[in-house]
């Protein structure tokens, strides 16, 4: 049995789409239909009309195609459970405590957070969103959960006052400026473009930061013989593809939820209709319109 050409026969029959997130195994990217960051992926699961998500990525990801579509069946073919690490750092027990700290802010989640934590706020927001979404939203106090370094980010670029969370990535958070000067010591000079999850004195050295889609945009725009790449290195595949010519280096992060896929995985979930994600229907409900506010305010003129 070919096992891709099976894959494309089973999505023909299924209705179905593949994302996959930049972060996914190469093996994964490949037979996606569409690739992107969380952004770009929550408007393609939203505005699809298949019947079947297979979704390609962590387990908030997945979660949130479910909110947005609850009519749809979404497939996560993970082998086992891949939450992201940040997801169980904030509780909607804690956000609703917060609120109450903070009666005039409006709650702003990162993407990156447990469905519950998105019902308790009043709008998800991911990096490529997030500024949009904090300076639309009608409220001049912003609580945002769960990442710290996200939240002094956007900080730094609107006048609104940010309250952070304690929350941060693991994965970008572990480097450090010392990292990024090894890395330039044995590599010579290069431009730095960096995720907005790592911590401020790394941005601070950075040539640009933003989402995985903009540093991707960022290469094209910032012309350079040798770049350092500072996020997840899975997101060197697709670089590879697009800058055949240029030079890459990367850091040692590497995301394990995010490798929990397969293509056998993916024909599994297609054949059998296995790994269905399913939510109760009040956290769908409650939820719904925090992940929608994202798309309105980041939308807003
Ligand atoms: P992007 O939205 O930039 O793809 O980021 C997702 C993520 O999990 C970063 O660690
Ligand atoms: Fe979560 Fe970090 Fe992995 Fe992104 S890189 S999915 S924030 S654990």
């Amino acid at each position: 049995m070919n096992l891709i050409e099976e894959i494309k026969r089973l999505k023909k029959e299924r209705n179905a789409i593949i994302l996959a997130h930049y972060y996914q195994n190469p093996e994964v990217q490949e037979i996606a239909d569409y690739v992107g960051d969380s952004y770009f992926l929550s408007e393609i699961g939203k505005k699809s009309e298949a019947q079947v998500i297979v979704y390609c990525g962590v387990q908030f990801m997945a979660e949130s195609a479910k909110i947005l579509s609850p009519e749809k069946i979404v497939l996560f073919p993970a082998y086992t459970c891949a939450p992201c690490c940040m997801e169980n750092q904030a509780n909607e027990k804690l956000i609703l405590e917060k609120i109450k700290e903070y009666p005039n802010a409006k709650v702003v989640t990162y993407i990156n957070s447990s469905s519950g934590v998105k019902a308790a706020s009043h709008a998800v927001c991911t990096s490529s969103s997030a500024l949009q979404v904090v300076n639309n939203i009608d409220a001049d106090e912003i609580l945002f959960v769960p990442d710290k370094n996200l939240a002094s980010w956007v900080q730094e670029q609107t006048t609104k006052k940010i309250i952070p969370y304690e929350g941060c990535c693991n994965i970008h958070d572990r480097v450090k400026p010392s990292d990024l000067e090894e890395a330039l010591e044995k590599n010579g000079p290069m431009k730095i473009l960096a995720h907005p999850e790592c911590r401020p004195s790394v941005r601070a050295m950075a040539d640009y930061v933003g989402s995985t889609a903009g540093i991707l945009k960022a290469i094209e725009d910032i012309d350079a013989d040798k770049y350092l790449i500072v996020t997840e290195k899975g997101i060197a595949h697709e670089i590879g593809k697009r800058y055949p010519d240029k030079k890459f280096v990367y850091l040692n992060m590497f995301c394990s939820p995010m490798k929990k896929i397969f293509p056998e995985t993916i024909y599994e979930a297609l054949n059998e209709l296995k790994y269905e994600l399913t939510l109760p229907e009040d956290i769908i409900n409650r939820a719904k319109m925090s992940l929608e506010n994202m798309h309105y305010y980041a939308n807003k003129k």
